[in-house]
């Protein structure tokens, strides 16, 4: 399942959210997934996002689902995302478009359940443009991007579990709180806090 929701952000939230990332830009870390990039776990905003935007979701794909963690990227000029399928507490994933000086393609190619891609579909892209999202399965498709012919283009994920789902032991991402990053919640429980 794959589908595109328009104005997910407000025109006053989009607004909001461009002038916050052009800002936090020159706190964000090197990406290690993507080199070139930079990108930040748990940023406080992505995470409000996180919280709130739940009900839009579970709407759109008639499911409850369980929030588990938000990623930010901040991509520049030939910037790409490798071909990929994510990790189970990424069941339903938000790509959320919040600034983009040019179109820029997303790929899917369907997997079968051996995690190999079905060779009897064909891949698939979308374009989104700032304010909307694309839900998407990130375990049940490979996905990437090429590089971008933009200068810069900030993309916001969002991932969830289903609530009543097989990856729902993931809700969090095995965190105690939104904003809570994955080495404060491993420090956590070794400090038994
Ligand atoms: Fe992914």
């Amino acid at each position: 399942m794959i589908k595109q929701i328009s104005n997910f952000l407000s025109t006053e939230e989009l607004k909001l959210a461009q002038e916050y990332w052009l800002i936090k830009e020159n706190f964000l870390n090197k990406c290690l997934q993507c080199p070139g990039s930079k990108s930040i776990y748990a940023d406080i905003l992505s995470e409000t996002l996180l919280k709130i935007k739940t009900p839009i979701i579970e709407n759109a794909i008639g499911e409850k689902l369980l929030p588990t963690y938000s990623f930010s990227r901040m991509y520049y000029q030939g910037g790409s995302l490798d071909k990929h399928s994510d990790r189970p507490s990424c069941e339903v994933s938000i790509t959320l478009n919040i600034l983009a000086d040019k179109d820029w393609e997303i790929w899917f190619h369907e997997l079968n359940e051996d995690n190999k891609i079905n060779i009897n579909t064909k891949p698939f892209s979308f374009k989104t443009t700032p304010g909307d999202a694309l839900v998407y399965e990130g375990c049940k498709y490979e996905h990437w991007r090429e590089p971008y012919e933009g200068n810069k283009c900030m993309q916001v994920f969002l991932h969830y579990v289903r609530a009543n789902g097989r990856f729902k032991a993931f809700a969090m991402d095995g965190r105690k709180f939104f904003g809570q990053t994955k080495s404060q919640a491993l420090e956590s429980i070794w400090n038994k806090k």
